[in-house]
């Protein structure tokens, strides 16, 4: 289990672009790294034809993206193949590795198991799990799918605004934001604090409480 602000743990793995050691390879870059049950299988033909087809928006952030399954290497670089056909990514190299992790131990230890569906020898197959981490290696999102519910992988580049937007500026991002959008001043600060911060100043939204604590202000520059 890996809590949001712990170090992402680090680890050898083979993918379909060869072995790497995961903080080596994420260098000083971004990097979403999610799980899905099965190569040859539909859902995840879609959500991997759809993170394919989203590598230049990720790659704008400075994010990297890897795969994860507990398939056989060889399988999913044939099933490389089906996934670029249906998602229409024409490009010799797939825009991404996937980990094949044969041996389990990375789900396990992550937690990444859906034990409402199993694979052909019985065991729980690895749910849809996402995770974003910084540049430093710290894990700042974590959310698990089931095996049966595809992601929407607009939302995880979404998260990625908020967070990289958050980390520069003392903003939150409210409900259904996307960049560009109003942003809420941080309950922490003062409106003393907030002045110095924010020259385009902010909208204070009346409450039946009378406090003012919804301040929206533009997103900051
Ligand atoms: C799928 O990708 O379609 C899938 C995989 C495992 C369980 C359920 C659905």
């Amino acid at each position: 289990m890996v809590n949001l602000g712990d170090e992402f743990p680090n680890f050898n793995a083979d993918t379909t672009a060869g072995k790497i050691v995961l903080h080596n390879w994420i260098g000083d870059s971004w990097c979403i790294f999610f799980s899905h049950p099965n190569a040859f299988t539909p859902v995840c033909t879609t959500e991997l034809g759809r993170v394919a087809q989203l590598i230049p928006e990720f790659s704008k952030r400075n994010c990297k993206v890897i795969g994860y399954s507990c398939d056989a290497v060889d399988d999913q670089i044939k099933w490389i193949e089906d996934i670029k056909a249906y998602s229409k990514v024409d490009s010799d190299d797939f825009p991404f590795p996937i980990i094949a992790d044969a041996s389990r131990s990375m789900a396990v230890q992550l937690g990444m198991l859906d034990p409402a569906e199993k694979n052909k020898d019985g065991l729980p197959v690895t749910c849809r799990a996402v995770y974003i981490i910084d540049t430093d290696k710290k894990l700042r999102l974590s959310i698990l799918y089931p095996a049966t519910t595809g992601r929407n992988f607009s939302e995880i580049l979404r998260v990625l605004d908020s967070l990289q937007l958050t980390d520069q500026k003392k903003v939150a991002t409210p409900v259904d934001w996307k960049a560009g959008d109003n942003c809420m001043v941080l309950p922490t600060l003062s409106d003393e604090e907030a002045r110095a911060l924010f020259p385009d100043g902010w909208k204070t939204v009346d409450v039946p409480s009378s406090l003012e604590y919804i301040r929206i202000t533009p997103q900051p520059k």
